[in-house]
């Protein structure tokens, strides 16, 4: 299924990848009066399947309801006041909207990206899928371009600006020269295997676990069915694992002390490993591209941040190029680098802070597993640091860091 509305040869954004960056910026620049063209390598049904995490940050459901691709979220979304945190035994819960007066919704990704989608084809704005883009061209002039292949041709979209928001493969940000660029790296040694089951969830809320045998997700999309990760070592292969094996660990990681806890195992409907890795390119501009999302930096999903980043980008970024377009005031798209680093530093930090506190390293150095040990007694032992925690993971609003 490759839906195609008409696409210019001029625009005033092509924004290259249609995940959530690149979607939810073309309705933000829509809703500012600036037209975007968007190309996506993939055909419209793997953009649309690809499993990713699935907690919004009060701002992204914001930004959601602003475009209009609030209803069935709304609908079926499930607003969360809290997780819980559980180790040696025995769990704590980090009651979010006591300790910030915020919460987060569940609300997968691919059912974001099919709105975001549906939404645009509905409007008739421009967004073709297979569209393999070959490069992105003259970025340092005022008259940048994006050469793409679509249907076996080749075509050229020239553009004020482009947006690269292709995902960290993607060919956009290969028009940044290498000699300008920092890329910041970390990779962590382990990956998760995550399952999809037809089961109601056995926690409703979600559950981070430091088990004795390693990291452990219980998650959920629905009152129906369970998300759960587990910890696996690096180039682990999910058709080895058997997906009794993987209820075993996982009710292994889970167990509480006290024997209150059981896992409802069910049909495994899908099984992936992701590895865990961070990545940050800065700059985020390069004269007329911009970089948003995956594109310019990943962040391991143990602190759901993906997807949060990626939005909180284009927000600022809407916003910058809808006062240019508008007055060709260039204070803020100077500052849009600069401020959305900060924001993905913050996530970065966090994201680390919960990975490693949260796995098992076993040719880690001892002295750190204590310390992350440490992290969680602390988090257990005081509410300052409970607060720290939730207010990271429930997002800081624009303009706050
Ligand atoms: C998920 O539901 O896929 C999920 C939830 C929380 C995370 C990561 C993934 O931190």
């Amino acid at each position: 299924m490759s839906a195609v509305s008409p696409v210019p040869e001029r625009t005033q954004v092509a924004i290259v990848g249609a995940g959530p960056a690149g979607l939810m910026l073309s309705h933000l620049l829509r809703l500012r009066g600036v037209d975007a063209v968007v190309l996506e390598a993939r055909p419209r049904e793997r953009v649309e399947t690809r499993q990713r995490a699935g907690i919004l940050e009060h701002g992204t459901v914001e930004a959601l309801r602003e475009v209009g691709a609030d209803a069935r979220m709304d609908a079926q979304g499930l607003p969360h006041d809290g997780f819980e945190v559980r180790f040696s035994g025995r769990g704590v819960r980090v009651d979010m909207q006591e300790l910030t007066g915020e919460r987060v919704m569940i609300w997968a990704q691919t059912e974001v990206t099919k709105d975001l989608i549906a939404l645009r084809l509905v409007q008739g704005e421009p967004l073709l899928f297979d569209a393999e883009v070959l490069a992105v061209e003259d970025v340092e002039t005022d008259a940048p371009r994006v050469r793409y292949r679509h249907d076996g041709r080749e075509h050229v979209l020239h553009a004020d600006v482009v947006v690269g928001a292709d995902g960290s493969y993607g060919p956009a940000r290969r028009a940044i020269p290498e000699r300008l660029v920092r890329r910041f790296e970390r990779i962590y040694p382990y990956s998760w295997l995550g399952i999809l089951a037809d089961v109601a969830p056995s926690s409703h809320e979600l559950i981070y676990a430091r088990g004795r045998t390693g990291f452990a997700l219980a998650s959920m999309r629905s009152p129906t069915v369970t998300r759960a990760y587990i910890q696996v070592p690096n180039g682990a292969d999910a058709a080895d694992w058997a997906d009794e094996a993987i209820w075993d660990e996982l009710s292994v990681r889970f167990a509480l002390d006290d024997g209150s806890f059981t896992l409802a195992r069910g049909p495994v409907t899908d099984k992936s490993v992701t590895p865990m890795r961070s990545m940050v390119t800065e700059p985020m501009r390069h004269g007329r591209l911009f970089l948003a999302g995956d594109a310019a930096h990943i962040v391991p999903p143990t602190g759901a941040k993906g997807l949060n980043l990626a939005v909180a980008d284009v927000r600022v970024l809407a916003e910058a190029l809808g006062e240019w377009f508008a007055t060709k005031d260039e204070t803020l798209i100077d500052a849009y680098s600069d401020s959305a680093l900060r924001r993905v530093w913050r996530a970065s930090h966090f994201s680390w802070t919960m990975t490693t506190m949260l796995h098992v390293d076993p040719d880690g150095d001892p002295f750190d597993e204590r310390l992350a040990l440490s992290h969680l007694h602390l988090i257990e032992a005081s509410e300052s640091a409970r607060r720290a925690l939730a207010e990271n993971y429930r997002g800081f609003a624009l303009g706050a860091l």
